[in-house]
């Protein structure tokens, strides 16, 4: 067995796999409805990597070091029979880590079948508490009580629950106390997620990021943070308690405070490209492989070789052009 290294050696350890490239939100800082409306191109079923398909890049990166696999989407559990694939994951012995990031509303119908399936834990996204505010965020309209309650069967199947917030500069940051509140008084720990220049159609720009120290700023106000140690290698979120209780907040600082020189994270789109970067400009296709008889050995050759020449490091070198201008892969055809 290798481990691949990539050109800053750094190791590869995580993938982030895309399960489906829709969902059943449109937030505006991720897929827009005026872009992603009723005409745009999702991708056609036979484009969509099958489970059998995943479970075999999946074994190919093991083979190369990933122990941690991540499902995301778009909207993850929208893909049918999600289940069976987490299933099948959980039976790659090496693997020690399965996550997935959801927005949560489709769990009370599939937060037992996933735990059954293996599944441990699972973060849920939720931008705001308050009604109005929640529901032009996620630009369909969805209550935030529909969230809460895909929270509550998490917790009710057993799942271990995170809680992401993606902040954003004169949209939500008034939510920043109310969520670590309910976050707080659910035990949950909840991470502040800095606005990120993901693609081309969320229109960020550096006015409307809300910094980790700004927040800190903002939560001081109630509550007295004490830092935590970072519990693995490359852990994306810096994490502190709130002094008098267990819980925990953190802050995914993609913009001030970046975290390439410890990127373990390699990522397939839910058709099946590789990409070395969350910002990459294009990925390498595996699907055309896969269906055109690539062996195994080949396929994890393949792997090892594009993460060799990896040398990406996006968020060290973002500049006002780049995060405007540069072409990139959307978030939802990705996964974060
Ligand atoms: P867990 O360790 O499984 O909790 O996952 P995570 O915190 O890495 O992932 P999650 O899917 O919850 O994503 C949280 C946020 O971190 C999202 O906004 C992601 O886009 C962001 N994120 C995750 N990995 C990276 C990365 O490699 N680079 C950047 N810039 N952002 C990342
Ligand atoms: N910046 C930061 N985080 C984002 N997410 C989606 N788009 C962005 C962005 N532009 C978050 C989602 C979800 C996670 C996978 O990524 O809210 O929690
Ligand atoms: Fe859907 Fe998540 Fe993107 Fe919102 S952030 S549109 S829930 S994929
Ligand atoms: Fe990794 Fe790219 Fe994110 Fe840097 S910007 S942490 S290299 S995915």
């Amino acid at each position: 067995m290798k481990k691949a290294i990539d050109q800053l050696s750094r190791p590869f350890k995580d993938l982030r796999i895309s399960v489906t490239d829709r969902c059943n939100f449109r937030c505006r800082y991720c897929m827009p409805a005026e872009i992603f409306g009723p005409d745009y191109a999702f991708l056609p079923k036979q484009e969509i990597l099958s489970f059998e398909e995943i479970e075999r890049i999946t074994k190919a990166s093991v083979n190369l070091g990933v122990r941690k696999v991540k499902l995301t989407g778009g909207e993850p559990l929208i893909r049918k029979n999600l289940h069976q694939l987490i299933r099948k994951l959980y039976e790659i012995e090496e693997i020690e880590d399965i996550g997935l990031t959801t927005n949560g509303i489709l769990l009370p119908t599939y937060a037992d079948r996933l735990k059954e399936a293996g599944l441990k834990r699972i973060n849920i996204s939720l931008d705001a508490l308050e009604e109005n505010l929640f529901k032009k965020m996620n630009g369909v309209g969805a209550s935030v009580e529909k969230v809460k309650a895909g929270i509550d069967a998490a917790i009710q199947a057993g799942l271990k629950v995170k809680i992401n917030m993606v902040v954003q500069k004169g949209v939500n940051e008034d939510e920043i106390i109310p969520m670590a509140e309910y976050c707080k008084v659910k035990e949950i720990p909840l991470r502040f997620i800095e606005f990120m220049d993901v693609g081309n159609s969320n229109g960020w720009n550096w006015d409307q990021i809300v910094t980790k120290k700004e927040m800190m700023g903002i939560l001081a106000s109630r509550y007295e943070l004490i830092p935590i140690e970072p519990d693995y290698y490359g852990e994306v979120a810096k994490r502190y308690r709130l002094k008098g209780s267990d819980s925990e907040i953190g802050f995914i600082t993609s913009v001030s405070e970046t975290f390439c020189s410890e990127c373990t994270r390699g990522r397939i789109s839910a058709n099946g490209s590789f990409y070395t970067c969350l910002f990459a400009q294009s990925g390498v296709d595996l699907k055309e492989d896969l269906r055109n008889g690539m062996t195994d050995t080949e396929l994890m050759n393949k792997l090892n070789q594009i993460w060799n020449n990896r040398n990406d490091r996006y968020s060290e070198e973002r500049t006002e052009e780049s995060a405007v201008k540069r072409k990139k892969i959307e978030m939802s055809y990705i996964g974060g």
